[in-house]
């Protein structure tokens, strides 16, 4: 029998001790998949000695902050910077990121071409993961922020030069604007200007069809959830733990 579980703050309801859970049922394992709402990240050593386990995913707010408290790094968590799962070998914890492979490999199956220019909504932990995996397809990216930084546009010179959306016609949302339960919010970009040329991906997936995504859908964009990212990303943490 083997230990897993989830390490973030707050953990209310979480999709992946549901989506392990089942999983073990089915195979017919004992093993067990448990959350552990840390209030600080010094909290976490504490975690490893009194609980026994073999792997945890890592999520808001610790993806970064876990990374002192690691033996190594993989290549996709290093390449991102940031680390939602851990492969525990005894004293050895090993970090890995899941969400840049998962994302890649959900916009490649979806994406009819990847000669396309990409939006990137926010500049945060979900949005480095996504640029990783834009660099791999080598798709041309701006990054828009609500505040000016360094290669970043924001809303507001997003919405005032119109050919952004003109010529950036994939457009990926990267914040938690418009997640349950503020489902009545969505991005501020010009959605007046989306054509059925126009490609929405959303990384949040609870609501199905967010805002965002309804928005683009009645101008005739294709859309996209992040729900096929969620799975697979799990899946990816699945088979690091069981290599
Ligand atoms: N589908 C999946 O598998 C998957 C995987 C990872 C994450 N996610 C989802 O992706 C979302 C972002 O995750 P994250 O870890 O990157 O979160 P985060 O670090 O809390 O936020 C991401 C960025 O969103 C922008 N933002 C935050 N609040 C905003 C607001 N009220 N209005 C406009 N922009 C706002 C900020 O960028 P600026 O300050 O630059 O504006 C922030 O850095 C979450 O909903 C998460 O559930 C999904």
């Amino acid at each position: 029998m083997m230990h897993y579980g989830l390490i973030g703050y707050p953990l209310g309801h979480s999709f992946s001790q549901k989506y392990f859970s089942d999983k073990f049922n089915k195979l017919g394992s004992s093993n067990t998949y448990e959350l552990f709402e840390l209030n600080n990240i010094e909290q976490f050593p504490a975690l490893l000695t009194s609980a026994k386990l073999a792997g945890l995913n890592v999520t808001i707010p610790y993806k970064q902050s876990v990374i002192p408290f690691l033996s190594s790094m993989d290549k996709s968590a290093q390449l991102v910077g940031a680390v939602n799962v851990i492969k525990i070998e005894g004293a050895n914890l090993i970090g890995h990121n899941t969400d840049y492979p998962a994302f890649r490999a959900s916009l490649k199956k979806w994406l009819d071409n990847t000669n396309i220019k990409a939006l990137v909504l926010g500049s945060g932990g979900a949005s480095k993961a996504v640029i990783a995996a834009l660099n791999d397809l080598k798709i041309q990216y701006k990054q828009v922020s609500r505040t000016t930084k360094d290669g970043c546009i924001t809303y507001k010179e997003l919405s005032n030069d119109l050919r952004w959306v003109r010529d950036y016609t994939l457009i990926i949302n990267t914040t938690p604007v418009g997640m349950a339960p503020h489902t009545d919010t969505a991005p501020q970009i010009p959605y007046s200007r989306l054509t059925s040329s126009h490609y929405l991906y959303d990384l949040v997936y609870n609501p199905k069809e967010t805002l965002f995504l309804k928005k683009g859908t009645n101008a005739g964009a294709k859309t996209k959830n992040g729900l096929e990212m969620l799975h697979t990303q799990a899946e990816l943490a699945w088979d690091i733990w069981n290599a």
